[in-house]
């Protein structure tokens, strides 16, 4: 049964929802759920086993061995697979682009929403990822769609990358953004789509304090 607060915040990927999520979490002394993150350390554990990630049986019969937990460290979400910290791993190009193929599968799905629904059972959460207000917690208290245009969702990646002195191509970086979203939204199982209750909030043209604010006026 659900006693805590549940906010759930859905949208494609590079369109702020984990900036804002945190920010929000950490204004209303809440919970901060990262359900990509549980997404990537199972692609994580599939790229160490050197699963093709177009084998579906495979990935389907293997995501069991997978032990993925969630533990908070200092109001951090840390992500345990198979009892190792692996939240340093987590955020590369490689594995989210195997987490996009592997979340496609149901029973990762199964698994992974499992935990998440017993998360937010007990605590006052905000949670985000694609399928939050649709499949997860379709009585959260708070339902937002975040978007972005793709062109700004890029030119936001593009500067964080070079801000970590990485390469980065801004034409090829929209280009997988398109593909990740097309992937995302297309799926057969819990596609990425704004749930009918959900309040849409498109930030091409907002800070992310506006948008913070925005969604704390839809809590009050
Ligand atoms: O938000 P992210 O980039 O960390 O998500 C990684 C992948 O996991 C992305 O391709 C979509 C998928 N995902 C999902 O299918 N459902 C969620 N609730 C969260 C993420």
């Amino acid at each position: 049964m659900k006693t805590g607060y549940n906010i759930a915040i859905d949208g494609p990927a590079g369109a702020g929802k984990s900036t804002i999520a945190k920010k929000i979490a950490k204004k209303m002394n809440f919970i901060y759920v990262d359900t990509g993150a549980m997404y990537r350390a199972m692609a994580l554990y599939l790229l160490k086993r050197e699963i093709d990630p177009a084998d579906t049986n495979r990935i389907a019969k293997v995501c069991g061995e997978a032990d993925i937990s969630i533990e908070y460290r200092d109001g951090e979400q840390v992500v345990l697979l198979n009892g190792e910290n692996v939240n340093a791993c987590l955020r590369t190009e490689e594995v989210g682009s195997m987490a996009s193929y592997s979340s496609a599968v149901p029973a990762v799905r199964e698994k992974l929403v499992e935990l998440q629904q017993r998360l937010a059972a007990k605590a006052d959460v905000v949670m985000d990822g694609r399928d939050i207000g649709t499949v997860v917690l379709p009585d959260a208290d708070v339902k937002v769609y975040l978007t972005a245009s793709s062109a700004a969702r890029a030119k936001r990646r593009y500067l964080e990358l070079l801000e970590k002195g990485e390469k980065a191509e801004l034409p090829q970086i929209e280009q997988d953004i398109i593909d990740r979203d097309y992937r995302d939204m297309h799926r057969e199982h819990s596609p990425l789509r704004q749930a009918e209750d959900a309040v849409l909030v498109d930030s091409s043209d907002m800070t992310i304090d506006e948008v913070v604010e925005r969604i704390l006026s839809l809590c009050r």
